[in-house]
């Protein structure tokens, strides 16, 4: 069987005040009425799936274990994170316990994806490949030129695995121009942040590439503490390991990258505007949630938890409502939150 891993770390920053360091957006209901991570596991359930691992902060341990109760998930506790190699690494280093030969399927915790019968006939084609000794990505037909996506250029096919392409080159978060040339120039597909590979491919790109990152999460896998679903990694020997995405340490360097371009309704919920994007929207483009009101209103999101919210005559605006916290902003500036967030910070 196929073992699902899911990435839980990220803090989705950009999403305040909903996403905040105790409760990130994974745990939140954003694209449908369940919390993202409950969606990401729900797509690898059945036959073909072993049961998930899902790689995330200890501080979230009560969260994952809550939201994923009956799902029979194996969860890995990072005392602090670092960045998604590490927990590549971590995760790769426990399923070769079950065989080096175990293909894993690494997904985030944080995108939508519409069309699963399309997520898994891709999916199929990947774990092929994966099991020829391939590191497989998902093609995504680029839309515009965004600067916070890897860009893969699709080289030859692959003979022998339908579906499969080589990876000529993959640029992760290219500059604007770079990105701007790449979809104008019609060749290349944005990464989806999923990867299909066996453990014991993984662990020697690792070796190959990040030998230092290696060495301080194997000692991390050996030291870790194990109770019921529980691996608590070591923390002395992970806080050792380099913080570097999977992005920049393998799949920029690897020779044997595979991508599958697949159309599977994907989209990642980065940002409020993203999750505008793809939110159900009255006949003036209005995306609401909760008890809120509108009067001439286009083109908003408008999210309440809690108390009445009104919006009067506003255009492509944001408004979010929590109990502590309210965000009012142009659409346009939607990747400035992370300013914002910054400078509350710094405030303490
Ligand atoms: N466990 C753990 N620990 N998970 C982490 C950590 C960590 O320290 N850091 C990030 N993650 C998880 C996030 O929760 C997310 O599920 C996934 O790893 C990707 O991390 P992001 O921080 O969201 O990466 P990104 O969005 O900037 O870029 C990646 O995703 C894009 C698509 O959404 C890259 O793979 C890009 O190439 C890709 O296009
Ligand atoms: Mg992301």
């Amino acid at each position: 069987p196929i073992l699902p891993v899911i990435l839980s770390g990220g803090t989705g920053t950009r999403l305040w005040p909903l996403s905040r360091e105790g409760y990130p957006k994974q745990f939140w209901p954003l694209a449908s009425d369940r919390p993202m991570l409950v969606e990401t596991a729900a797509r690898a359930e059945g036959p073909g799936f072993a049961p998930p691992m899902v790689v995330c902060n200890e501080a979230h341990r009560f969260l994952v274990a809550e939201q994923l109760r009956g799902h029979g998930a194996r969860i890995v506790l990072e005392p602090a994170g670092r960045n998604s190699g590490p927990a590549i690494a971590a995760a790769a280093l426990l399923a070769e316990e079950a065989g080096p030969g175990t293909v894993l399927w690494i997904m985030a915790a944080d995108s939508a994806i519409k069309d699963v019968p399309a997520l898994h006939a891709a999916l199929g084609q990947a774990a092929a490949a994966a099991r020829a000794g391939r590191i497989v990505t998902f093609g995504m037909a680029p839309t515009a030129p965004e600067t916070g996506y890897g860009y893969i250029e699709a080289g030859a096919d692959v003979p022998g695995l339908p579906g499969v392409r080589a990876i000529a080159r993959f640029v992760e978060k290219p500059d604007a121009a770079r990105a701007a040339d790449f979809v104008a120039g019609g060749r290349h597909l944005w990464n989806s942040g999923m990867f299909v590979a066996t453990a014991s491919v993984l662990l020697a790109e690792l070796e190959r590439h990040e030998p230092a990152m290696l060495a301080a999460v194997r000692q991390a896998v050996a030291g870790a503490k194990r109770d019921m679903d529980f691996v608590r990694l070591d923390a002395a020997a992970f806080a050792a390991a380099p913080s570097i995405s999977i992005d920049h340490a393998v799949m920029e360097r690897t020779a044997n990258a595979a991508v599958v371009p697949a159309a599977i309704g994907w989209s990642d919920i980065g940002s409020w505007a993203a999750l505008w994007e793809i939110s159900p929207q009255d006949g003036a483009g209005n995306a609401t949630l909760g008890p809120v009101e509108l009067v001439d209103a286009r083109r908003c999101l408008v999210r309440s938890e809690g108390i009445v919210t009104g919006v009067v005559g506003l255009e492509d605006a944001v408004v979010v409502v929590t109990d502590d916290a309210v965000l009012a902003m142009h659409r346009d500036r939607a990747q400035d939150v992370k300013k914002l967030v910054e400078q509350l910070r710094a405030k303490g």
